[in-house]
């Protein structure tokens, strides 16, 4: 029933979609018309993120993560590589730091290690992004072209039915070899008349045995987060085809950035991965402390049929700030995946330097032979690394605190900390550790067998822990290994080669941001401590 409603879409004052205009190829004069007012809206975008990044504060702006020059940012989107380049938009309000009208930001790279700005891609312009130009991914199309798929918003319906907003899925494509300007082609799946409540959005696409697939996130009737899957033999053209997945947690009602891809073990063994951005899920002990959570379920499937859930959610990342992940497959088939350092919830300080928003680190996902899912930073993130410093190993008594960098404001920490000969409590590290008594701390517990970013003594911004689960056999090897990032206003926290991370804001206090070891209650034995200084990755 519900697949013949939506499997023709129409627009509700009954006119054909307007795409059946527009796609596959131009039309003449309303395609002139169309880049006209996209051009002149994007120039417009283009200026107002550059003037905020003339006067914009770097305290806290990224040295390493990718960020927009002004103006507010979230998701990534369109991640792929591309003639030769790595390219990530995401979501960008260029007129303030606050989230607005969105349109698409850019930044390419030759190497995934240092990056070049774009052009503002996309910008509302059309009657059906009037309201912005949300989410979505990037597929190259068998003629070469880069095709962006994205929802259009709109704040009322185009015949005035009184709905409030409106979301449809739209298409853009590469104008030029670069991708650095897209031809709008208009809409291709219509806001489905009934079966949703009016979330229907951020649609990722994949090619899968010789047709293309698609996912959307939506609210369902019924008040339920879900997830529809449709299908297409031209890219353009797409039919609905089933309800692939609905959130069994009734609080949920809206499953935002879904992603779905599977993923192979050493031994070949392959999993599918349900990625989503789940929103309504109410805090439980550990788990759903952020506004949002952003997480996975694995499972089984096969093209044609439902999917079978195998495993409970998970969180992406576990810190204070992460959202709306989205994944790629590149072409030597790691799988790749950014995520925002999502600044909700809170106001968050850095939106009065001009600036608000950055994504994480590239991280490769990887499924072990044990089952686990593990998310690292790609191998290009250590060619960021320029002076080493080694400090370890080191034994600390007993409450005993010790300074092991005088000014931290980019780099990277590794260390081991030998847990069979460490007695404390809590054994950890402060960093942005500033004169002024505040800092962030990062911390094995031993009481709970977390890992913890304690933000309590933070001097701005929202404070508040987090506490990662660590695995009963990491546990047993008697041995942590932490990889740290500290940018100027974040920290990323791998534990374990990846098998649990916490993103976070970190605003330091002005003056210098020391690194100090720190053992509460019992000694702490850290069997090795290197520290490398950040490159930029051309951006700041
Ligand atoms: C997730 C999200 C998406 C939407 C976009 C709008 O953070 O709400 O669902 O497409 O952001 O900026």
């Amino acid at each position: 029933m519900l697949q013949e409603r939506i499997a023709a879409p129409r627009l509700s004052n009954g006119k054909a979609p307007a795409m059946k205009d527009r796609v596959p190829g131009p039309g003449a004069a309303t395609a002139a018309d169309d880049d006209a007012a996209h051009e002149s809206r994007l120039e417009r975008a283009q200026r107002a993120v550059d003037s905020l990044a003339r006067t914009r504060r770097d305290r806290w702006y990224p040295h390493f993560h990718i960020a927009s020059n002004g103006g507010w940012m979230n998701d990534p989107n369109g991640l792929c590589r591309y003639r030769g380049r790595w390219h990530v938009f995401y979501q960008l309000h260029p007129f303030g730091t606050q989230w607005g009208p969105m349109h698409w930001g850019h930044v390419s790279s030759a190497d995934m290690v240092t990056w070049r700005r774009e052009p503002v891609a996309l910008a509302p312009s059309m009657p059906q992004d009037a309201s912005g130009v949300f989410s979505g991914c990037a597929a190259e199309s068998p003629d070469g072209h880069l095709m962006l798929y994205y929802t259009g918003t709109r704040k009322k319906t185009l015949d005035g039915s009184g709905r409030h907003e409106r979301e449809v899925q739209m298409l853009a494509r590469s104008r030029n070899a670069d991708a650095s300007a897209f031809r709008k082609l208009g809409m291709i799946v219509d806001c489905p008349s009934e079966g949703m409540e009016g979330a229907f959005r951020d649609p990722k696409v994949w090619r899968q045995g010789g047709r293309w697939l698609l996912v959307v996130g939506v609210g369902s009737e019924s008040g339920r987060g879900q997830i529809w899957l449709y299908s297409s033999p031209d890219m353009v053209h797409w039919r609905f085809d089933r309800v692939l997945y609905e959130h069994p947690d009734v609080d949920v009602f809206m499953l935002e950035c879904p992603d779905f891809f599977p993923l192979a073990d050493a031994d070949g063994n392959e999993e599918w991965v349900l990625s989503f951005s789940a929103m309504g899920s109410k805090a439980r002990g550990y788990t759903n402390r952020n506004a949002n959570s952003a997480g996975y379920v694995t499972g089984t499937w096969a093209d044609g049929e439902g999917f079978t859930p195998r495993s409970a959610f998970r969180p992406w990342d576990w810190g204070h700030n992460y959202y709306a992940p989205q994944s790629f497959e590149a072409p030597d088939g790691r799988r790749i995946m950014y995520g925002w350092m999502s600044p909700f919830a809170h106001r968050m300080p850095m939106d009065r330097d001009g600036w608000c928003g950055q994504l994480t680190l590239p991280r490769e996902v990887v499924l072990g032979r044990d089952g686990r899912i593990r998310t690292c930073p790609v191998a290009e993130t250590e060619r960021l690394r320029c002076v080493r410093r080694d400090i370890g190993p080191v034994r600390l008594g007993p409450n005993e605190e010790r300074t092991v960098c005088d000014d931290a404001w980019a780099v990277e920490i590794v260390m081991e900390v030998n847990l069979r000969e460490t007695t404390a409590e809590r054994a950890g590290l402060k960093i942005h550790h500033t004169c002024d008594g505040s800092y962030t701390y990062i911390a094995y517990d031993d009481q709970t067998r977390r890992i913890v970013v304690d933000r309590q003594a933070a001097a701005r911004g929202d404070r508040g822990y987090r506490a990662a689960p660590l695995s009963e056999s990491d546990l047993e090897s008697g041995t942590l290994r932490l990889r740290i990032f500290i940018d100027r206003g974040s920290v990323e926290v791998y534990a374990n080669a990846g098998e649990q991370v916490l993103s976070s804001y970190s605003f330091a206090s002005p003056g210098r941001r020391r690194v100090t070891l720190t053992s509460e209650s019992g000694v702490s034995s850290i069997g090795s401590l290197s520290i490398y200084d950040m490159r930029g990755i051309g951006l700041d």
